[in-house]
């Protein structure tokens, strides 16, 4: 397997944990490069459920080496609280999981500056996951932030930590909020910090000597690239680079290192928290939650769905270079007479064959579609390409036309076997 980036091409929750998951089998080091434990990837194994916030899911194949490397914002509570639930599991994680010095950490007061900030926005707000990601990234842009090099050494962390509490107290006051206890939250980070020191390591370092010897490297993305803190739907965004190009500057990984890129959709559109969804549908979102789809892995929030996006996703293909598309949920879809597909916007007399920038013009905008007929079968037991109904066929083609990249993968199912390559 080359180097491969795997990015969201809409909105998140696309369907990348179990993507990710089947292109492990060719991986020899899967990383995770930006984002936090706001992300959840949901892999079944064998019928085993397993629900991945930071651990890279090259966790769950033996011999795979997983880095959360340096763009990553790591709250080491949860993390280790992640890495039992896997060992009680049966996974090991020893030798195989490594955490890197420089990714910096989410604290306690972010997490309340998040719920605090959101609360004051009212009808404005974002729809944070409410991890405290927003603010932990603020704080590494205006340099406060602490590291995992910060959490390993105690007397720097304690003094740090000290200054940073203090500050953020102050901060909290201000927004009508609790402060928070310095002593609580050195006690719980410290005893984390213990446990993850085997995992600690110049992880820059480890994917140059993986590159040296020739290792085939996943890098696993978090949310979809309409998340993106630049290319997304500012400011109804997460706080990272969830396009392709975060990959490198999340990992030390040079760009000419990278040799394809895959995006990974749904054969419909979802988004949860708030902002702008162009090709919303109350029907569909209704048919998708009646068949007990479409709940976040992270909050159990109700997605918001929509039909298919293409000016989306062929934006998507602009931004990221996607070269190879995984279509997942197809299954989804497996009742619906009639299927939409947005094949450009419309704002008043304007069409958009791009997503425009300004996100009130999105917001305005109205979907023009093109229909296509559903196959009205289910596809969850079909594990070939060459047996899928012809109908079924001819709307994936279609979507990935649209989109301007390669079909190659199609998922009718969570399960690694109701995977098809093409
Ligand atoms: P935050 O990342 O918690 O700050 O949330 C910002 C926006 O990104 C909200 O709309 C969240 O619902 C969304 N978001 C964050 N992480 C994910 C994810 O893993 N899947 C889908 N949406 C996400």
């Amino acid at each position: 397997m080359a180097n491969t980036i795997l990015v969201g091409a809409q909105w998140g929750d696309e369907g990348k944990g179990k993507i990710i998951d089947v292109l492990t089998e060719e991986a020899d080091v899967v990383v995770r490069s930006q984002g936090g434990n706001n992300a959840g990837h949901t892999v079944i194994v064998k019928g085993q459920k397993y629900v991945l916030h930071l651990v890279p899911s090259g966790v769950l194949r033996k011999g795979v080496k997983n880095v959360i490397s340096n763009g990553v914002v790591v709250d080491p509570v949860s993390l280790v609280g992640e890495i039992e639930g896997l060992r009680k599991l049966g996974v090991k994680v020893d030798g195989s999981l490594f955490l890197s010095e420089t990714a910096h950490l989410v604290l306690p007061y972010h997490r309340e500056l998040d719920g605090a900030r959101e609360m004051l926005k009212g009808k404005n707000k974002i729809g944070t996951t409410k991890r405290g990601i927003g603010p932990a990234y603020g704080d590494k842009a205006a340099r406060v932030g602490l590291r995992v090099a910060d959490l390993v050494n105690p007397e720097r962390f304690e003094a740090k930590l000290k200054a940073r509490v203090k500050e953020n107290n102050e901060v909290l006051k201000a927004l009508g909020a609790k402060p928070l206890s310095f002593k609580e939250i050195h006690a719980a980070y410290r005893k984390a910090g213990d446990y993850l020191k085997p995992f600690v390591t110049n992880t820059v370092v480890l994917l140059h000597q993986a590159l040296q010897k020739g290792e085939a490297m996943l890098f696993e993305g978090a949310q979809g690239t309409f998340l993106d803190i630049d290319h997304g739907t500012y400011p109804f965004v997460t706080s990272s680079n969830t396009t392709a190009g975060g990959a490198c500057t999340g990992s030390g990984v040079p760009p000419h290192r990278i040799d394809r890129v895959v995006g990974v959709l749904k054969a419909y559109t979802t988004r949860v928290g708030e902002g702008p969804l162009p090709t919303e549908n109350a029907e569909i979102s209704d048919m998708l939650h009646a068949m007990g789809r479409e709940f976040g892995a992270t909050t159990g929030r109700a997605r918001r769905c929509g039909w298919f996006d293409a000016v989306a996703t062929r934006h998507a293909q602009m931004v990221n270079g996607i070269d190879d598309l995984a279509i997942t949920n197809v299954d989804g879809l497996d009742t619906t007479e009639t299927i939409k597909v947005c094949i450009a916007y419309r704002d008043g007399k304007k069409r958009y064959d791009y997503l425009p920038t300004d996100v009130e013009v999105l917001a305005r905008c109205e979907p023009v579609y093109a229909e296509f007929e559903g196959w009205l079968q289910p596809l969850d037991k079909i594990r070939s390409w060459d047996k899928m109904p012809a109908k079924a066929k001819a709307y994936l083609k279609a979507i990935a036309e649209l989109t301007g990249a390669r079909l190659s993968i199609v998922s009718v199912g969570p399960g690694r076997e109701q995977t098809m390559f093409l």
